[in-house]
């Protein structure tokens, strides 16, 4: 951090929070809102003069309350800046004759307490997405009696107490006495793993945050007595394993099965109850104190900058990656990558690596000056456009503007345009077409497979980046399927218009498949969505018209379901087989008839 505060080409803004996200890849305008600090930061050596004579008095965030701070403090030791800061909710007053102890003990004047909030523009290429993670708030798990009993702490406020920098300078003491306990208590899985309370995802660090303690605990105490409540150790990082070993030949009780209810006693020890699930015992351990390993949430605010930055998030609520194989520190949105927890879970060597993939992808795509961008991209042809701001509303990157009031055309940014086609599809006047992916393309396309035996075939569109690969995929791993299906790739299922449906019927089609990446996996952040939407619209349309919905189908097919694409097609198959000679002569028919 120290490193990042003096490099000169890096500006470190502090204190800030960003407000407001526009543009696009190698041009993003960002707001930014700076707090005051009330204290010169370039000035300020942090001496602390002005900490000493401040007479109020609160609990110190960085030791979870298990220290105090003043008003006017160090946020933590080695901050950058190494500035002080004024809590100006806290001060006695802006009025000197008030307070202003502070001024009068700094002798450098760098307290000011005119100083106002700023808003800054930045212009900047990239971004990396690195806001950090929230811990578990255990308060709702009252079984633990984290609100009710002194002793039963949080893996955070246990590491404040071990760490030689703590309040207690490393030295472990129970809240309540004062006095070293003992016996420690940890219970695992705190948040994590839990379809009622917390996540139900693995919180990934606090395995090895628990044996981190144990060891550091026997190292201090040797005679100490440790109890570890879990659910199963997940040890799977290099070397981790032999940690874990070397906890247990400590002597590091390790017990399966997590505590059911926590009780106090008179002396301030707890008496905590659990069924062990390797002896299938009901079990009564007294200890000292307890420490919760809390599980990790999303940082506050990543709803805010998702939807500031059009990205996406998992059904967990951490920021989605756009392939979790092939670009795991990219974001769906060009130009923007994901660093540390803001992705998921991780622990330091893994949020460490995964900030230099970033850092790495931001200057790969910057060092030139210029940003090359795939020729798949939208196109408006203005002279059809009536400004509806239908392609707008559905661009998942906002790389459309039209002006609806003062009818000005809709404008397509190539740069932030990915080349879903979604735009393309939706516009009812035909005002968007998708360079490569141009609707008389597609259309020709349609006509040219249907053009012989078409009630033989079944006509299939695939995405580019799912069904299609899963097409692939069935091919390489042998599968069978029907011989007549005949694919159409497009670059994304939300470029499949509903001319091209109709199309098909009316070139004799029996049946038709949309196939797409599954809900949430869209590599164009949400296209799919409006696939989903157009072809309901769809179905209620063939319905109308006396057409079998059945005929048109919907399926989500990923890039690994080689065996589901294969199934899909033999379903389709069946389908294929029930449609009659005299249903399709129909359906012609009928399409024809509503064309006049
Ligand atoms: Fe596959 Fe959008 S990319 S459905």
């Amino acid at each position: 951090m120290t490193d990042v505060g003096r490099h000169p080409r890096i500006k470190l803004h502090t204190l800030s929070e960003v407000v407001g996200v526009k543009g696009y890849v190698g041009s993003f305008d960002v707001r930014i809102l700076k707090k005051a600090r009330y204290v010169d930061e370039k000035e300020c050596t942090a001496c602390g003069d002005c900490a000493d004579v401040c007479p109020v008095v609160r609990p110190d965030e960085f030791n979870l309350g298990l220290s105090s701070r003043k008003a006017i403090f160090s946020p933590f030791p080695q901050a950058v800046p190494s500035a002080y800061v004024l809590n100006m909710n806290e001060c006695l007053g802006h009025n000197p004759s008030v307070c202003a102890k502070c001024i009068e003990a700094c002798d450098k004047g760098c307290i000011n307490f005119h100083m106002s909030d700023q808003e800054i523009v930045e212009d900047v290429g990239s971004i990396v997405v690195a806001t950090g993670l929230e811990p578990y708030d255990p308060t709702e798990l009252d079984e633990y009696g984290y609100t009710r009993f002194e002793n039963v702490l949080t893996s955070l406020e246990f590491e404040r107490l071990i760490n030689a920098g703590g309040p207690t300078e490393g030295e472990v003491l129970r809240p309540t006495d004062r006095k070293h306990p003992r016996s420690i208590g940890f219970i695992q899985c705190v948040g994590s793993r839990s379809a009622k309370k917390g996540g139900n995802y693995c919180s990934n660090v606090c395995c090895m945050n628990t044996i981190k303690g144990t060891l550091m605990l026997k190292e201090h105490y040797h005679d100490i007595d440790i109890k570890v409540f879990y659910i199963d150790i997940r040890a799977f990082g290099k070397g981790f394993e032999e940690l874990y070993t070397r906890s247990r030949r400590l002597g590091v009780h390790y017990i399966r099965g997590l505590p059911g209810t926590v009780e106090e006693d008179t002396a301030g020890s707890l008496r905590v109850a659990v069924e062990n699930t390797a002896t299938g015992k009901l079990e009564i351990h007294h200890l000292d104190m307890l420490v919760l390993a809390l599980g990790i949430k999303p940082a506050s605010g990543t709803q805010k900058l998702q939807e500031m930055l059009g990205l996406q998030l998992t059904a967990d609520g951490f920021f989605l990656e756009a392939h979790p194989k092939l670009q795991p520190v990219d974001a769906a949105t060009r130009g923007v990558f994901y660093a540390g927890c803001a992705e998921g879970p991780k622990d330091i060597k893994e949020s460490v690596t995964q900030a230099s993939a970033a850092a790495a992808r931001a200057i790969r795509l910057m060092h030139k000056g210029e940003i090359t961008s795939e020729p798949i991209t939208s196109h408006v042809i203005t002279e059809n456009c009536k400004c509806c701001g239908k392609c707008a509303e559905v661009c998942p990157y906002n790389a459309i503007t039209v002006d609806v009031k003062k009818k000005i055309p809709a404008e397509v940014n190539a740069a932030a345009c990915a080349g879903c086609g979604t735009c393309a599809a939706e516009c009812p006047f035909g005002a968007i077409t998708m360079n490569h992916f141009t609707d008389s393309q597609i259309l020709n396309q349609v006509e040219a497979l249907l053009e012989e035996e078409p009630k033989e075939k079944i006509l299939a569109f695939a995405c580019n980046w799912c069904s299609y690969a899963g097409a692939d995929y069935a091919g390489v791993s042998r599968l069978q399927y029907p011989p007549n299906v005949r694919l159409i790739r497009t670059m994304c299922s939300g470029r499949v218009d509903e001319k091209f449906i109709w199309e098909g019927f009316e070139k004799g089609a029996p049946v038709i498949l949309v196939s797409g990446c599954h809900i949430g996996d869209c590599h164009y952040i949400d296209a799919n969505h409006w696939t989903e939407k157009r072809i309901k619209k769809v179905h209620k349309k063939m319905e109308k018209s006396g057409i079998r919905r059945e005929r048109l189908q919907l399926e989500w097919i990923s890039a690994a379901e080689g065996i589901r694409f294969a199934q899909v097609m033999e379903r389709m198959e069946a389908l294929r087989q029930s449609v009659t000679k005299e249903e399709i002569a129909e359906t012609i028919e009928i399409l024809k008839n509503r064309k006049k």
